[in-house]
């Protein structure tokens, strides 16, 4: 019985296959190898039960340990029946190429017709060489280091077993509390959908079939990052303007990229939580966009829809997941045990199921799964992919170019090379573990290069490290074991006595990489623990100070920027840290870094974000100073800390001369817009030319100012190079409150500079 069922899906998949075998060779996605697949995803569909169909939409976390025996009771026992009988789709989290091959070997040659599994894992920054953190990434403003990073993280991943990844976060957030913002590209929606677009490119590559590519996820659909109070889990409230010109935006541009997936979110959006929410999953994505891929919930999402009090039981929460769009059920293990019965009472209609379906079986065509499902399961090929060296090279220079120089006074840095007494302190400068950054899973605890180790490397000066205090304790793994010590100074003083003797002193302080990621929000973004107070102790005996944040969000760091003279953001950069954050304090690297979000001057300024509206009452009246009735608090001016965009560089750029072609356009005209950028300074050095916009008169009130192109580019000292941008409709326009694009005739302000708050101004008249 089963060598004949096998016979089936291999006669019908074998034929389709010779007849697209040329298409295949091509090395891209044809016309007529897209129809081929639907063809065959259409027959087998046919000889599907429509158990078999749920199946597909079923997918379960990796529970055993699958090379070992066979479960014997619970629920590791239900998911391996379920697996033999058909009746999962996909696994996440099983990783390895031996784990991948025992899992869909079971389907493959247990199951009635051997589907195989599509295996998702979370692969966020690299599988297990590391990048740097997402934020950190997108600090870097280089979509093309991004895509690599992306590829690099493919590779490795692919060859571990893994066809899918559940990255990139592509969520929008003004909100530094909100632990997630280290997955994410930060506060913008223009630099946020390029680097979607990049991320997407580079897990996927030209041709999914390829064996060093997987499938992406733009996720969570949608508004995620607007979390309440950037409290994780939170309800979400945002209007529709915010929706469709802010949280919108980079989903579209992961769709453009023909990403194959998106996730759920977490959040309700009007009301409606994101995995029942129709008018977002149907509506938008899959009717207005045209998506073609499939959406996947977030861990039990679904049956949460009864939590949220949206559903009220398991079967109206699979019926509502259904209907609104949800095609993957992950980890709440309803599709597979309501659907069919919604199916049977007409509930649900049948075409609804063959949908989703089609979508996840094209997505297992496209990745080549039916044509090998072990073609990711080489093990000689993961022996050669999985921490290849080479890959350390480039997570090195991914690593430098996410790096943010924020303060530099008197050019403390770069440091010089030779005769310096320099006294490294913090224990977060000793750390292997904590620069890895959250959402590593697969890689190996303590395998960072961390500053202390990179920073010896320059042997010409004597460098001596103290830790000055312990700052966490406990199991950091789980933040709520991490123990901050907010007590202990017993170590001060030997970081002290170290901090007289200095010529200069580098102090590695901030957050602990398992303070950011999921569930990890924060009420307070101080530095945590003891840390201040080390940074005071160690200032009084010594002012030439190098502060090297480590962190997965913004900080609130007022008294080190009034006091301390040079500032060096350095996120989590991953396995090559220390070597990236040494090159740059040596000045082997020059940094060009910029902001992908604001730092606010204190916690209860969030959110808050370069491209905000102008309210009715944006300043105060010149005419009567005494007036208190604008738009400010009593307590702390306007402005951030550090705002979108902003970085400095060892080297200084002067820009003049921006020039339009015109001054007034018509609505379908191209808008010209040029700049000279001159290095100013001493050294070569990268620059990220930004070009914002503000539409002065709108139907819907716009921003004060928003980011319409960037360019990344590089010059000598005292080089000076024209910038060229081009603003056309897609850039003018805005989404009004049904979602529709629009554009409207009016005034707009140019502004282009190297940070979103100093710039050169023009403007033009669009008719
Ligand atoms: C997260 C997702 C992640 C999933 C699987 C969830 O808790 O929100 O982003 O992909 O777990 O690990």
């Amino acid at each position: 019985m089963k060598i004949k069922s096998k016979l089936i899906i291999y006669i019908i998949v074998t034929i389709m296959f010779m007849a697209c075998t040329d298409n295949h060779n091509e090395n891209t996605i044809t016309h007529s190898n897209v129809n081929l697949i639907n063809e065959k995803v259409d027959s087998l569909i046919k000889i599907m039960t429509l158990k078999e169909k749920i199946g597909q939409m079923n997918q379960y976390n990796g529970f055993w340990d699958v090379t070992g025996p066979v479960p014997n009771g619970g629920d590791a026992q239900k998911k391996y029946e379920h697996l033999k009988n058909g009746l999962v789709g996909s696994m996440l989290t099983v990783r390895g190429t031996k784990a991948v091959r025992a899992v869909q070997k079971i389907v493959v040659e247990e199951s009635r017709l051997g589907i195989p599994l599509i295996i998702g894992f979370d692969v966020i920054h690299g599988y297990k060489t590391l990048s740097p953190i997402p934020l950190a990434e997108a600090a870097s403003w280089d979509l093309e280091a991004i895509k690599k990073s992306a590829q690099v993280a493919a590779a490795e991943a692919s060859a571990s077993g893994i066809n899918w990844t559940f990255a990139p976060m592509v969520d929008i957030s003004r909100d530094a509390r909100w632990g997630r913002v280290m997955e994410g590209s930060g506060e913008d929606p223009f630099l946020g959908s390029k680097i979607a677009a990049a991320r997407v490119k580079g897990f996927q590559g030209d041709d999914l079939s390829a064996v060093n590519t997987i499938a992406a996820c733009a996720k969570h659909f949608a508004a995620y990052g607007f979390s309440e109070a950037g409290k994780e889990y939170n309800t979400v409230d945002i209007g529709s303007s915010t929706l469709h010109n802010i949280a919108l935006p980079p989903f579209k541009a992961a769709v453009d990229a023909n990403v194959k997936t998106l996730m759920n979110a977490f959040n309700e959006y009007d009301g409606v939580p994101a995995t029942g929410n129709k008018y977002l999953l149907r509506d938008i994505l899959k009717d207005k966009w045209n998506f073609k891929g499939f959406v996947i919930s977030d861990w039990a999402s679904i049956k949460e829809l009864v939590v949220w009090g949206y559903a009220k039981d398991n079967k109206d929460a699979a019926k509502m997941a259904a209907l609104a769009g949800s095609d993957m059920d992950m980890e709440s293990h309803i599709y597979i045990s309501e659907l069919e019965q919604l199916v049977k009472d007409g509930v649900i209609s049948e075409t609804i199921i063959d949908d989703a379906v089609s979508r996840i079986l094209t997505v297992k065509f496209e990745l080549g799964l039916f044509d090998d499902p072990y073609r990711y399961c080489d093990e000689t090929r993961e022996k050669e992919i999985v921490n290849n060296p080479k890959h350390l090279d480039a997570v090195l220079d991914m690593a430098k170019k996410s790096i943010v120089l924020l303060k530099n006074e008197n050019q403390l840095l770069p440091l010089k090379k030779e005769g310096q007494n320099i006294a490294l302190i913090g224990a977060l400068a000793n750390e292997k573990n904590s620069p890895l950054g959250s959402w590593r899973i697969a890689s190996k605890d303590n395998t960072a290069v961390s500053v202390l180790e990179g920073m010896q490397n320059y042997k010409n000066n004597n460098l001596v490290y103290k830790k000055g205090a312990n700052v966490f304790i406990g199991d950091v793994q789980f933040v709520n074991e991490i123990e901050i010590n907010t007590t202990d100074k017993s170590e001060f003083k030997d970081a002290i006595t170290v901090a007289k003797k200095a010529d200069v002193v580098v102090m590695v302080l901030g957050e602990h990489g398992f303070q950011s990621g999921e569930a990890r929000s924060r009420t307070n973004i101080d530095l945590p623990g003891v840390q201040q107070e080390l940074l005071e102790a160690v200032y009084k005996v010594n002012k030439n100070i190098v502060l090297v944040l480590n962190n997965g969000r913004p900080l609130s760091i007022n008294w080190a920027d009034k006091h301390i003279p040079a500032i060096l953001e350095t996120w989590q950069l991953g396995t090559q840290a220390g070597n990236a954050v040494a090159q740059v304090l040596y000045g082997d690297y020059n940094p060009s870094g910029k902001l992908p979000m604001t730092f606010p001057r204190n916690v209860g300024q969030i959110p808050i974000y370069y491209n905000h509206k102008n309210t009715g009452r944006p300043v105060k009246d010149e005419g009567n100073p005494n007036l208190v009735f604008w738009s400010h608090y009593s307590d702390v001016e306007n402005t951030p800390l550090y705002p979108f965009g902003y970085g400095l560089s060892y080297t200084t750029f002067e820009y003049d001369n921006l020039i339009l072609n015109k001054k007034v356009f018509d609505i379908d005209e191209d808008v010209h817009i040029s700049v000279n950028i001159t290095n100013a300074g001493k050294v070569a050095g990268k620059e990220v030319a930004q070009l914002y916009i503000r539409d002065l008169v709108a139907s819907i009130t716009r921003p004060v100012k928003e980011l319409k192109g960037f360019e990344l580019i590089e010059l000598q000292a005292g080089e000076t190079k024209t910038v060229h941008f081009i603003l056309n409709k897609d850039r003018l326009g805005f989404y009004n409150n049904q979602g529709e694009f629009i554009i409207e005739p009016g005034d707009f302000d140019v502004f282009v500079g190297g940070r979103s708050d100093k710039t050169l101004n023009t403007h033009f008249e669009l008719k």
